[in-house]
């Protein structure tokens, strides 16, 4: 494994992207769970060819272990069924987008920045997509391969799809945000793409997803939880079965890992090392509007402040995997091995200490306002 970089404080607590000017006044934002400089990982196909064996001796498996875990077609559900049924009589239409439109008012605008945030996150899909077919050995190399591998991706990608169709039509019924500038977000962020370190590198590329789906899981679930304390139980609906597909997503991809640690433990725990020592980027880091150079993280600090997602979740995410993948007791390493296994154990501690002093920093500077263009300009304290 090749492209390992050290950890470096900055990394976990508070580098200069994390710092808002305001007022004259510097103030450090808490938002490290999702720190994001531009593109800084150069390192190409850092597998070595012959890994390539790996992933081809595992199609069986990936056949009969991964595939069953996507949903037929039939039985998914789609962005219809919760959304105003147009094919209605018009009134009867526009009774059930009056009503939407009552529930979602009592939202406050911090929330539908976060939501904003997660919809444009999904909407960048053709990136992710894009990422996974970077991989060497698992890629689709034809666009409608029959490999295991190219079925899988194919068929996540077709679910996820249906995650930014219906947040967006559910954000543009609701009348609380800007479309056109959340629109426009969306068409800059797929042309950004995105930069996750995973070097074409399947081990690296699986370690990703199978954190970045728990992390989209665990926000998904918290929007939920906060509409249902709002009053819109159709939105927590939404959340809680977008989060629900995000939870079986996750489970297939940290599944693909838990099998490469079996037949490959050295370069899996690795891999493993390799991406805690990076920091996993979050998916959208390089969205922005055109007017504010900060807005991811802005939207950052909102989820945040809001607890859809935080610095904690990402020590919580970092220790679910540790235990899920049984790192702990993982044997067959060797000296490096067991070196990358010491340190990815200790990470959520490690995490979790610098968070608390960061977070000690944060709360002495108070709040700046911060105008978001997604809801009309209006100004949130962050
Ligand atoms: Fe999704
Ligand atoms: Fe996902």
């Amino acid at each position: 494994m090749r492209g390992h970089s050290l950890l470096s404080s900055h990394q976990l607590t508070l580098s200069s992207a994390h710092i808002l000017k305001c007022r004259g006044r510097i103030r450090p934002m808490a938002v490290a769970a999702v720190a994001a400089p531009a593109v800084r990982h150069p390192v190409q196909h850092s597998m070595p060819p012959e890994k390539v064996e790996v992933f081809k001796s595992l199609e069986g498996w990936a056949a009969q272990s991964l595939l069953p875990l996507l949903k037929p077609v039939e039985k998914c559900w789609q962005p219809q069924d919760f959304l105003p049924d147009s094919s209605r009589p018009t009134d009867e239409f526009e009774e059930e987008v009056r009503s939407l439109r009552s529930r979602t008012e009592r939202l406050p605008d911090e929330y539908f920045v976060v939501l904003v945030g997660d919809m444009i996150t999904e909407e960048a899909l053709p990136t992710y997509q894009t990422m996974i077919n970077t991989l060497d050995g698992v890629r689709d190399e034809t666009g409608a391969s029959s490999s295991p591998w190219a079925r899988w991706t194919r068929s996540w990608t077709a679910e996820e799809n249906r995650h930014g169709d219906l947040l967006a039509r559910y954000l543009y019924l609701s009348g609380r945000v800007d479309m056109r500038m959340v629109e426009r977000t969306v068409q800059y962020l797929i042309g950004a793409g995105m930069d996750p370190g995973t070097e074409n590198n399947p081990y690296l590329g699986f370690v990703y997803t199978s954190f970045q789906e728990r992390a989209t899981f665990v926000s998904h679930g918290n929007t939920a939880r906060l509409a249902k304390d709002s009053g819109d139980p159709v939105l927590a609906r939404i959340c809680g079965t977008i989060a629900a597909d995000e939870k079986r997503h996750e489970t297939a991809y940290a599944k693909i890992v838990e099998k490469l640690l079996e037949v490959d433990p050295v370069e899996t725990m690795l891999a493993i090392e390799d991406m805690m020592r990076k920091k996993i980027t979050m998916p959208a880091h390089l969205m922005r509007d055109g007017r504010d150079p900060r807005l991811f993280d802005h939207f950052s600090a909102v989820a945040q402040r809001l607890g859809v997602y935080t610095s904690r979740d990402y020590a919580d995410i970092v220790e679910f995997l540790v235990g899920r993948w049984d790192l702990e007791t993982l044997e067959g390493l060797d000296g490096p091995g067991r070196r990358a296994q010491e340190f990815v154990c200790g990470l959520p501690q490690r995490i979790r200490k610098l968070y608390e002093r960061a977070e000690e920093r944060v709360r002495r500077v108070p709040p700046c306002p911060v105008r978001f263009s997604w809801i009309f300009d209006k100004e949130l304290m962050v």
